[in-house]
């Protein structure tokens, strides 16, 4: 059975290096990483390790999207499959500029290359040294993210935002990597946005930061939104605010029957992010959504349950080994398929959850530099401090 698979690999592999050849040939690139990215594409061809499918329409799209610009040529026809996925793969790149392609290109080859000298080295497996607020390992072809804030119940700092954008990106490339779970260290699964990100900040430049942190959330949310692989929630633990609304994005959500999922935007003078705006109405019917999105209700896990949030209520006790077991026993699935059946269930939704993003992005910018919001963060870090005297 192997020599067909390897076969095909390689074929596809020639492909994308065929087109570099041609395409490194036709045009004069002139972007800002030209030295970076001619330095990526050697290092491309390097690659020991078959890097996966899905890595490879990522890279053969970037390549096209820096190299040509914006997808410009005719969808395929029904009958090219390969040729109707890399089209897809371009065209969902949309109008981001051949530079960004070029620096994306460039971190995604990075990575890969990164993740073959990491196994080569033995050090697959074990806790990674370079996440601060993140304790990730990977093993078995399991890629596990624990928040780790537990004394501040993982609340999201800028940092860890980061952190977690990377570690996606991560596991999305390594070609070892089969799923990825998320869950927290402690008693929380994640109390939500640091309301420290927003303290702190003169009145003048309250603008440009509320910009720069819609950006930040933006792109982390975009993180799931295109992460390629099964994505699993391990709530073990009560969840609040973004690490509430992400879960729509996941495949499967497992939670202990002591977790609750609180979303206080309202109260907090904010708006609903994490496409829960699109995907609460759509899993739970728009009356419940609106009970947990406008109006702050905290429901408990078997609520979550009843509502689709989550897939199955596990007994805290058992939590721990029973998720584990599950987890292992999907780790095992044929890992192609469930990457392509991943993407195709995706792809139906993709594009519309990419604008639902933006648009929520757009208005929590808003929201965080009103007088609503402003308040209800003082309150909170008042009535903490005065708790404490
Ligand atoms: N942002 C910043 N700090 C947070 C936080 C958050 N989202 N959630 C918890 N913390 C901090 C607390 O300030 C406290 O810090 P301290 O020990 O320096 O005082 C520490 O984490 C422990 O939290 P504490 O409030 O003492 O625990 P608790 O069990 O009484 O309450 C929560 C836990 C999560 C219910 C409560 O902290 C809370 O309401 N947090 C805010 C949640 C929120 O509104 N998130 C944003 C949603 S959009």
């Amino acid at each position: 059975m192997a020599a067909p698979i390897l076969r095909k690999f390689s074929r596809t592999t020639a492909i994308i290096n065929n087109h570099q050849r041609s395409f490194h040939l036709a045009i004069k690139t002139m972007g800002a990483y030209d030295a970076e990215f001619n330095k990526a594409k050697e290092r491309l061809n390097s690659l020991k390790e078959d890097p996966g499918n899905e890595a490879k329409l990522k890279i053969y799209a970037l390549f096209k999207q820096a190299t040509v610009g914006k997808c410009n040529v005719p969808k395929p026809g029904m009958m090219d499959i390969v040729g109707k996925y890399k089209w897809n793969a371009w065209n969902d790149l949309g109008d981001i500029s051949q530079d960004e392609a070029q620096k994306q290109y460039i971190e995604l080859v990075d990575t890969l290359a990164g993740a073959e000298t990491k196994e080569s080295s033995g050090a697959q497996s074990g806790t990674d040294q370079k996440f601060e607020t993140l304790a990730v390992s990977c093993a078995d072809g399991i890629y596990s993210i624990t928040l780790n804030r537990p004394s501040k119940k993982n609340a999201i700092t800028v940092q860890m935002y980061e952190e977690l954008i990377l570690a996606l990106k991560e596991a999305g490339a390594d070609s070892s990597v089969v799923i990825a779970t998320v869950t927290g260290a402690g008693d929380y699964f994640c109390s939500g946005n640091d309301l420290g990100n927003f303290m702190n900040i003169p009145q003048d430049r309250m603008a440009s930061m509320a910009a720069k942190f819609g950006d930040l959330l933006q792109r982390f949310v975009s993180a799931f939104i295109d992460f390629p692989k099964p994505l699993i929630g391990l709530v073990n633990g009560p969840a609040v605010g973004v690490s509430v609304t992400v879960l729509g994005l996941f495949d499967a959500v497992y939670a202990s029957d002591r977790a609750s999922f609180h979303t206080p935007f309202s109260q907090l003078g904010q708006s609903p992010e994490g496409c829960s705006s699109y995907t609460f109405p759509k899993l739970m019917g728009a009356a419940k959504a609106s009970e947990m999105l406008l109006f702050n209700k905290k429901i408990s896990a078997a609520e979550a349950f009843n509502r689709n949030l989550v897939t199955q209520v596990i007994p805290d006790d058992v939590f721990t080994k029973e998720t584990s077991a599950k987890v292992q026993a999907i780790a095992k699935l044929p890992k192609e398929s469930m990457s392509f059946s991943k993407v195709l269930i995706r792809d139906a939704e993709r594009e519309k959850l990419h604008s639902v993003n933006k648009e929520e992005c757009r208005v929590l910018v808003g929201r965080w530099q009103s007088n609503e919001c402003m308040t209800a963060i003082m309150n909170f870090f008042q009535q903490k401090a005065s708790s404490k005297l």
